[in-house]
């Protein structure tokens, strides 16, 4: 037995930072962030909105386009680095939201990775046979935890997230391969030191900006093209497919150079590749899921369809996922 996805939901914030507003905010142009990055604009959350809201919009829609009630969901995975505590789970949270009063749930911490870890958790509990309804949901409020005085980190973010019904199949559709990695000894390269048991909360750590996200740009920029293009060629590999058996990529959008990059070491064609990172930046966890939801929605997924997903991020951790599409709701 497989998981297949069977309903896919998205959720952007309504508020717009625009690199023309980041040109005021600090030392760099709408020309430096569009040529370095790709990005143009991105979404932010309003004050009181957090990462379980956004989550909890994500599987209303979810369960309004599958037509199930909330009671039949068994399982809520939460792939999110922000989560609105840091005890207490986001999918607590939700669960309650949205009063899924049979589902029990996690968050997941992988970074930008999050999304495709909790895929591959929700699908091997679907295959155990012993659940059949599990949201996965990846979703980050970048703004909590970024700079806006860092002109190396505020241009690159942005809030929002996505989501997925994963429920079982018995045909060759659904999720067919993953490979999963992570890699510790590169954590000091993208991270948030302060509010953890290492450096709790203190004045000091205020002091020292310790809260906010910090990342080595060019080491993770290096990393990530080598990584994503690496697993993404392996797992082409190991089910003995090209290039051009994939009908969709969607890789984690984190910078524009880093996609085409990781496009041509695989020998993909721009038109085999998703792109959304102009509109929304870096949602971290949220990219993939935002983008399944919005290649639906552009009819650029059909049934029988090889959907190719690889991410990266702070960890380190990579990976990649392949999917034959199915019919959804
Ligand atoms: O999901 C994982 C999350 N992270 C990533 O994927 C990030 C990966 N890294 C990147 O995307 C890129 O490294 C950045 C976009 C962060 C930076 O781009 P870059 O092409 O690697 O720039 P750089 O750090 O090599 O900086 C080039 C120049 C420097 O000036 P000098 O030393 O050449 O005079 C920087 O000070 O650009 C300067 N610079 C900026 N200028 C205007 C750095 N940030 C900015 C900025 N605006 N925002």
């Amino acid at each position: 037995m497989k998981a297949k996805i069977t309903a896919t939901a998205r959720y952007l914030p309504e508020r717009i930072l625009t690199n023309f507003d980041l040109e005021k905010m600090v030392d760099t142009t709408d020309d430096w962030i569009r040529s370095r990055t790709g990005i143009e604009t991105r979404h932010l959350v309003s004050e009181g909105e957090a990462t379980s809201d956004m989550g909890t919009h994500i599987v209303r829609q979810l369960l309004e386009r599958s037509g199930k009630k909330a009671s039949e969901i068994d399982l809520i995975l939460v792939a999110t680095s922000t989560p609105d505590y840091p005890v207490v789970s986001t999918a607590a949270l939700i669960q309650d939201k949205i009063k899924a009063e049979n589902a029990w749930g996690f968050d997941i911490v992988a970074a930008c990775t999050g999304f495709v870890y909790a895929m591959e958790t929700g699908a091997k509990m679907i295959e155990s046979g012993k659940y059949k309804n599990v949201v996965v949901i990846g979703a980050d409020t970048m703004s909590s935890i970024i700079d806006y005085t860092d002109r190396n980190t505020c241009i690159i973010f942005g809030d929002g997230g996505g989501g997925v019904l994963l429920e079982p199949s018995d045909n060759d559709e659904g999720i067919l391969d993953s490979i999963l990695h992570t890699d510790g000894s590169g954590s000091q390269y993208l991270t948030v030191q302060a509010g953890g048991s290492l450096h709790p909360a203190s004045k000091d750590t205020l002091e020292k900006k310790m809260h906010y996200i910090y990342q080595d740009g060019k080491k993770v920029f290096k990393f990530a093209v080598k990584r994503m293009a690496e697993v993404s060629k392996a797992i082409l590999d190991k089910n003995g497919l090209h290039g051009d058996d994939v009908s969709l990529f969607i890789p984690h959008q984190a910078n524009r150079r880093i996609i085409d990059a990781t496009a041509k070491r695989c020998g993909l064609h721009k038109d085999q590749v998703f792109v959304n990172i102009n509109r929304y930046g870096n949602t971290t966890a949220g990219t993939i899921p935002i983008a399944i939801d919005e290649a639906v929605e552009l009819n650029r997924l059909a049934e029988g369809d090889l959907l190719l997903l690889a991410a990266f991020g702070g960890g380190f951790t990579w990976g990649s996922m392949l999917i034959r599409w199915g019919a959804i709701s």
